[in-house]
């Protein structure tokens, strides 16, 4: 790809006049070492056309909130796409406090859904931190539109965008709402200020009122019944010293399971293979993860009377 060829697209079908848009990239190619010249020269070659076109030069910069234009290169083949989300998709946007080391939005509702879980059997989120997993659980069980509390995606500014229909569309979404979820969601955290975080997301997310938050170490946590979903996100003892630190943590939360959480399934979401195993419970399932580079595990535990004893 080179300037003329980008010069040629008709970018005014897409952008308005006068509008923002920023370039991002991915390059590997031998020429060029720098995304920055590569993002440059496409700049331009938009900017251009555009100017050429509608006579008004747009503006562009680093901001992802309005037109998002993405530049593809492997070696000689080149795609330029326009990214319809901007910002990532996975920020569903009511995560106003973010705590502690959260979980991304979309991966705590892909391990929630890769859980047993009903939508009907308690759902139950010790160690919860900022909420994400237990707000999650909640949104999907009352079958809340990934997003719906977001207002702006980059395809809002696109040319051809419809409101009308977009309108329509989420309207559509939001009839299906229930209105509230048909499962008890507990969470719970030792922290004070992670529980606060939690109840301030969760009300952004507009399911405060549906989760049952309590401040108390996870082995307090209330099981209503001896039946759903419990589930754990500690921490991973990534840093050098931690780990050792937190063996005994994971030991006790194999020892939770055994005592109080019989009858229910048990899953363990970790980036740490070494503080997973001591656990101690034979796992039922393992289901793997991505969390950024970080290698992850949900580590399922099938919890019923005769778990007691099995340890390995
Ligand atoms: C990795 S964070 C969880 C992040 C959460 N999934 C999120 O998306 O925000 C681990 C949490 O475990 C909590 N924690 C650590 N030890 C605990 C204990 N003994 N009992 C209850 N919570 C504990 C910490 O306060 C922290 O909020």
């Amino acid at each position: 790809m080179n300037y003329e060829q980008a010069l040629k697209y008709p970018w005014e079908d897409i952008l308005q006049p006068g509008g923002y848009y920023s370039v991002q990239s991915s390059v590997k190619n031998d020429s060029i070492k720098d995304n920055r010249f590569a993002n440059l020269k496409l700049k331009d070659a938009i900017a251009d056309r555009m100017k050429s076109k509608t006579g008004q030069r747009p503006n562009s910069g680093p901001l992802f909130d309005k037109s998002v234009i993405f530049l593809f290169w492997r070696d000689s083949e080149v795609t330029i796409y326009y990214d319809t989300s901007g910002e990532t998709i996975s920020r569903r946007s009511y995560r106003k406090n973010p705590y502690k080391a959260p979980m991304n939005e979309a991966l705590a509702a892909a391990a929630v859904q890769s859980t047993s879980w009903d939508s009907l059997k308690p759902f139950i989120n010790p160690m919860c931190g900022s909420g994400t997993v237990a707000i999650e659980a909640a949104l999907m069980s009352m079958n809340k539109a990934p997003g719906i509390s977001r207002y702006n995606f980059s395809f809002m500014h696109h040319r051809q965008f419809n409101s009308m229909t977009y309108r329509m569309l989420r309207n559509e979404a939001i009839v299906t709402e229930k209105k509230k979820p048909m499962a008890r969601i507990i969470a719970s955290d030792l922290n004070l200020n992670a529980v606060k975080a939690a109840r301030e997301n969760a009300k952004e997310a507009g399911v405060n009122n549906y989760i049952d938050f309590k401040v108390c170490d996870f082995r307090e946590t209330h099981i209503p019944e001896q039946n759903g979903v419990i589930f754990l996100n500690p921490e991973y003892g990534l840093r050098l010293g931690d780990e050792e630190k937190l063996r005994d943590l994971y030991a006790s939360i194999g020892d939770f399971f055994k005592k109080k959480c019989i009858g229910l399934n048990g899953y363990v979401f970790s980036g740490n293979a070494n503080l997973s195993k001591f656990v101690g419970l034979k796992t039922s399932r393992r289901t793997e993860f991505y969390n950024g580079k970080i290698d992850c595990r949900l580590l399922e535990y099938t919890l019923y009377e005769g778990s007691r004893k099995v340890h390995g």
